[in-house]
């Protein structure tokens, strides 16, 4: 085999996918600043908004998508599903790095990732997500939880809006600071977004999924 091609061939060790194993394995959760850089985030939060402004988005409802109940008792967020096969620039930027840590992930971890699904979610003041789990009695193929936030910059503690991630032994509240993703294990770790006190929290949500 000559050299060049064995080099493609080879593993290179990604240090921020390690550390997020390494996350997982020990809590179940991992944290990630800086996962998007701050001209990502923007590109991103545009695409959010361009598509927000547009009247894109819908209630977004509870159960999956055959089994779906509106209640806004539960959660008070507007969802609008991205579509890969027909992404804008700020999208194909969010799945090339999205699919980098999936193959990473498949390749050491075994985990059998043959779906992925995300959206865009807007959570007004005032709106909320109720304690749950990601997982519907209908479909458990939900591995891991994603939660990317498109805040802008100057997102302060007092808005609200954390995430809530419920550990066997405590509780970890997590602001939703731009850039910042969070990973979870779907069907271990219960979580629920706290109220919204002031501006909009914006985020993409999804999941990665085995057959
Ligand atoms: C969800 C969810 C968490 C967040 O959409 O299921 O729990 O921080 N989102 O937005
Ligand atoms: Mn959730």
């Amino acid at each position: 085999m000559n050299e060049e091609l064995f080099e493609q061939l080879e593993f290179v060790e990604n240090p921020l996918f390690e550390t997020i194993i390494e996350n997982l394995l020990q809590q179940q959760y991992s944290v990630v600043n800086d996962f998007f850089v701050s001209e990502e985030v923007e590109f991103l939060r545009n695409s959010l908004l361009a598509k927000y402004d547009a009247d894109r988005f819908k209630k977004s409802a509870i159960g999956n998508r055959t089994n779906e109940e509106i209640d806004k008792t539960i959660r008070g967020d507007f969802i609008l599903w991205m579509d890969e096969k027909n992404a804008n620039e700020a999208e194909l930027l969010f799945f090339k790095k999205i699919n980098e840590l999936v193959n990473y992930l498949n390749k050491t971890c075994f985990l059998g990732i043959l779906q992925k699904e995300f959206h865009y979610a807007v959570y007004p003041t005032g709106t909320f997500y109720k304690r749950h789990l990601d997982t519907f009695q209908n479909d458990d193929r939900r591995k891991l939880s994603i939660v990317c936030y498109l805040n802008e910059d100057n997102w302060k503690r007092e808005n609200g809006g954390e995430l809530t991630i419920y550990t066997e032994k405590d509780e970890v509240n997590i602001l939703p600071l731009p850039g910042r993703v969070v990973i979870f294990e779907s069907q271990l770790l219960e979580h629920e977004v706290k109220v919204v006190k002031a501006s909009e929290r914006l985020s993409i949500t999804g999941w990665l999924k085995t057959r």
